[in-house]
């Protein structure tokens, strides 16, 4: 299922047009802040749809009963563009296991073409666990799709629940087909990918952005 926090006005359109204003997104600190922010609302949002508790606590003057997630999710932070935006998840699900995944675009020398390389997995126990896979932009959704998968060879988890901030809507089809289980929570769907498989109008490259070009 999508869910799309676009469809109502508030501070995270704010971020997000912050983040996609090619003037204000050249101040690299307010970028990578801004990815925090919108990390801190979805975490928050989607904590409302977690399987929930009741607890007890003891205020100064009484019982209190409040109703909290039942588990702490797997943060996976997929690298290097996730880790602001992941930041934002972690300042809220503070006691969170926590994985990384290093996943990167080889591209084919002949064309535009490339195909999606993973080369680093770290990842706590997940078995029956909530698993949060957190990567800003959504435009193929073939690395998503690929971290999920290097998931699945660990074990099962008890669900997967994919954030971004923005997405295409080839990815969000990619990610339907593929992982037909799994709930997608984004800032914003955009018109299209171009031909090198950016998103448009989108942001630009969010790694790039957040800490300077690449070489490699
Ligand atoms: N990664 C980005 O950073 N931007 C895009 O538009 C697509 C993938």
């Amino acid at each position: 299922m999508v869910h799309n926090l676009s469809n109502s006005p508030g501070l995270l359109q704010v971020f997000l047009g912050e983040l996609r204003d090619k003037e204000i997104q050249k101040d690299r600190e307010r970028f990578r802040r801004n990815l925090e922010r919108l990390g801190q609302i979805m975490a928050y949002e989607i904590s409302k749809t977690l399987p929930a508790k009741e607890v007890t606590v003891e205020s100064p003057l009484a019982p209190a009963t409040i109703s909290v997630p039942a588990a702490e999710p797997v943060l996976c932070c997929v690298l290097r563009a996730g880790l602001p935006f992941f930041n934002g998840f972690q300042d809220y699900f503070s006691k969170s296991d926590c994985a990384f995944i290093g996943a990167y675009r080889g591209h084919n020398k002949e064309d535009l073409s490339f195909d999606i390389e993973l080369e680093y997995a770290a990842m706590p126990e997940i078995e029956g666990r909530h698993i949060f896979l957190i990567d800003p932009m959504l435009a193929t959704g073939k690395s998503i799709v690929k971290a999920a998968e290097a998931f699945f060879r660990r074990g099962k988890p008890s669900s997967i629940t994919i954030a971004s901030v923005i997405a295409s809507p080839e990815g969000i089809d990619w990610v339907e087909k593929s992982l037909p289980d799994s709930d997608i929570w984004v800032a914003a769907i955009d018109k299209e990918l171009n031909s090198h498989a950016y998103i448009v109008p989108g942001l630009g490259d969010a790694g790039d952005l957040a800490f300077g070009p690449k070489t490699a």
